[in-house]
């Protein structure tokens, strides 16, 4: 439903929320900011402020993308027109290299983020191991390690303690399995509250979802429209597009829209949280309208649910811990932890 000044936005109400396990309700599709090296920081900050102004209020947010010193005026300014902190839900990540100084990167990303306390924040990967921005998937760090179990639980016991501090309202994972999650469920005081992590229409990770619904964790889903301007490092040549798959596009040109926001519809009417990212008004415009807009039928439901092609694009290459190893051996593909 648009508001009184037509075209120009969505009126925030109008746009659902989720129900996390704590009762606090997210808005149900938040805008990305990771301009990897398509666009700069600034342009991200301005596009933050702009989306506040069609009626975002959800905002993905992370160390490691380099601009929360710039979001943070950007969030200021949103602030300053109108818009109420406790409106508004901005999560944060714990980058890798921080998995031993959690409460400190926090702090950071407070400061930076000019806010005085996160709705979310989120170990962005659940290994330690990192990488320099923009390095080729062949990349490793000397210094890598598998997931080991016993620091994930020191690093979870820190991000407890930033709820205890007031210094976030809830806490989450980004890129977990079912088998970590099962470790992390057993030993935890406070439950992840969100999973971040890849979902698009052909990669549906229907096990992981199912999972996280049964557990009362709310599933974000990131590359909603599969990334299709992905650096060249980040693709290879049995990636599929989404945006091209016939059904999506048939279903695109029934509704009179781009294909993208088919995907995001389809995100939010499956369950997901999506999290597009754009810097053009026309773009994250038409994402916000297309979750209040009209719904996908059921048969379209069921049409893309067939689309899934199990292709996950952002495979994490550079996390591996060995000599040429699998990415496979990242995601606990047989139920296993890979050591
Ligand atoms: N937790 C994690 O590990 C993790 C990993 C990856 C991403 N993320 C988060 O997820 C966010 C989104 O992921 P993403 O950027 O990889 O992928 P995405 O949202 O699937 O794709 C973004 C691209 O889609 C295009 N687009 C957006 N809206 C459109 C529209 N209405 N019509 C046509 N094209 C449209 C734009 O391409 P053009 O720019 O070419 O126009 C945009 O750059 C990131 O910004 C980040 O916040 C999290």
């Amino acid at each position: 439903m648009m508001n009184s000044i037509d075209n120009i936005g969505v009126d925030p109400d109008s746009v659902p929320a989720k129900t996390l396990s704590t009762g606090a309700r997210i808005p149900a599709i938040g805008l990305g900011t990771f301009g990897s090296d398509n666009y700069s920081g600034d342009e991200i900050a301005r596009a933050v402020i702009d989306a506040a102004s069609v009626g975002y209020r959800h905002f993905d947010c992370a160390a490691v993308y380099g601009n929360e010193h710039l979001i943070g005026p950007a969030l200021r300014q949103v602030m300053h027109s109108g818009v109420r902190r406790e409106d508004l839900w901005v999560t944060s990540k714990v980058w890798n290299d921080r998995h031993d100084d959690v409460v400190a990167s926090c702090e950071q990303s407070l400061r930076d983020l000019k806010l005085d306390f996160l709705d979310l924040y989120l170990v962005h990967w659940p290994f330690p191991n990192t990488h320099a921005a923009g390095v080729d998937v062949a990349s490793r760090d000397a210094h890598a390690r598998p997931y080991i179990h016993d620091d994930y639980r020191k690093t979870w016991a820190q991000m407890e303690t930033l709820v205890a501090r007031g210094l976030v309202r809830h806490i989450g994972t980004s890129n977990m399995t079912i088998p970590k999650l099962d470790l992390l469920l057993r030993d935890a005081s406070i439950k992840p509250a969100a999973n971040e992590m890849e979902l698009h229409p052909h990669f549906q990770q229907p096990a992981l979802f199912q999972y996280l619904l049964d557990h009362e964790i709310v599933p974000i889903g990131y590359s909603p429209i599969g990334s299709p301007s992905r650096p060249a490092r980040d693709r290879t040549p049995e990636d599929t597009v989404d945006v091209d798959d016939p059904i999506i596009v048939k279903i695109a040109r029934r509704l009179g829209v781009h294909p993208a926001v088919v995907c995001v519809k389809w995100a939010a009417q499956r369950g997901q949280i999506p999290i597009p990212f754009s810097v053009k008004r026309p773009q994250y415009l038409a994402t916000l309208q297309a979750i209040v807009g009209e719904p996908l039928t059921e048969e379209e439901m069921c049409e893309i649910a067939g689309t899934d092609k199990n292709n996950l694009l952002i495979k994490g290459q550079v996390f591996l811990w060995k000599e040429n190893q699998p990415w496979e051996d990242l995601w606990d593909m047989d139920g296993e932890i890979k050591q």
